[in-house]
């Protein structure tokens, strides 16, 4: 079975969720405290093994570029004032990964974005990780969970968690059968169904070990819910040939394309950050009397 090196991440969307700041600053630029969320997803990505990582991108994201690459003005600076913790996380952002890019020249859907990743993947299963989902778990990151599926099993695997029932419109849901405690096989996918539509509440949340065959549904894939080249589509056709599996991770995800996502995600991190969380744990206990 092959070792699984490569992620892609797509970075290319507008983020209009997120408007205005969208407007002229990524979505994946936002922080959580002080570091963009596009890092804790490449952190994601590194902790779990994966050393190649394709971004996904657009004309107007050239401040990520900027961001992954070297910053020798800044790290001089740094050195000569000796501050060198500083200094050490500024080159690690650039040193941790193998970050390679690519553009989407036209806003065609997930399925598009994805396919554009075809060369880089080559002949071997990867990963996808969507940058609107942040999952956080101490112990075994929810990527890596994903590939240990894989290894045992073969095959696509799919993060998934329960959502409400009101929320599956918001995401791919999955109809399978429970193979053990965490991983059902995959029988079929619907991207974004009504209630009514829905076979399950189990969703697809931004997390994926995919097989290279992928690239050849996506090649003829038609548009598909909301005009867009969907990826659950051409996931679904893969099922024909080959198994898909859904693996229930462990962890708390967040969904910070949500504004109150977000503003959770921010709490969350501020309260397991050891600088700051007496600070905050006070001032949330103060304004909560
Ligand atoms: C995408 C996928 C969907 C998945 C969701 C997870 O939708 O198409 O299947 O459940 O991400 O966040 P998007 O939210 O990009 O519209």
């Amino acid at each position: 079975m092959s070792v699984i090196r490569k992620a892609i991440i797509p970075v290319a969307g507008f983020g209009t969720r997120f408007l205005p700041v969208t407007k002229s600053i990524p979505k994946e630029m936002i922080p959580i405290i002080d570091k963009p969320t596009i890092q804790y997803i490449i952190e994601e990505a590194v902790e779990s093994g994966i050393t190649d990582i394709l971004l996904v991108t657009s004309k107007y994201k050239k401040s990520i570029e900027d961001y992954f690459d070297n910053f020798k003005e800044l790290e001089s600076v740094l050195e000569s004032s000796k501050n060198y913790e500083m200094l050490d996380m500024i080159k690690n952002i650039s040193n941790m990964v193998n970050i390679t890019f690519v553009r989407q020249k036209e806003q065609k859907g997930l399925g598009h974005a994805i396919y554009q990743g075809k060369t880089f993947v080559g002949n071997e299963p990867f990963c996808v990780l969507l940058g609107d989902d942040i999952v956080y778990n101490r112990d075994k990151p929810c990527l890596k969970q994903l590939i240990e599926c894989y290894e045992e099993y073969g095959g696509s695997v799919l993060g998934v968690q329960e959502v409400k029932h009101e929320d599956v419109s918001k995401y791919g849901i999955v109809d399978g059968n429970k193979i053990s405690e965490n991983i059902y096989r995959v029988n079929n996918l619907i991207e974004k169904p009504s209630m009514e539509e829905a076979p399950t509440n189990i969703a697809i949340l931004g997390r994926y070990v995919i097989s290279c065959k992928i690239f050849e549904h996506l090649e003829k894939e038609n548009y598909g819910k909301n005009g867009e080249i969907q990826l659950t589509d051409s996931i679904t056709n893969l099922i024909s040939t080959e198994e898909v599996y859904a693996y229930k991770f462990q962890g708390t995800r967040y969904d910070i394309g949500d504004k109150v996502g977000y503003l959770k995600a921010t709490i969350d991190y501020s309260l397991r950050d050891d600088k700051i969380k007496h600070i905050i744990k006070d001032y949330l206990g103060e304004k909560l009397k």
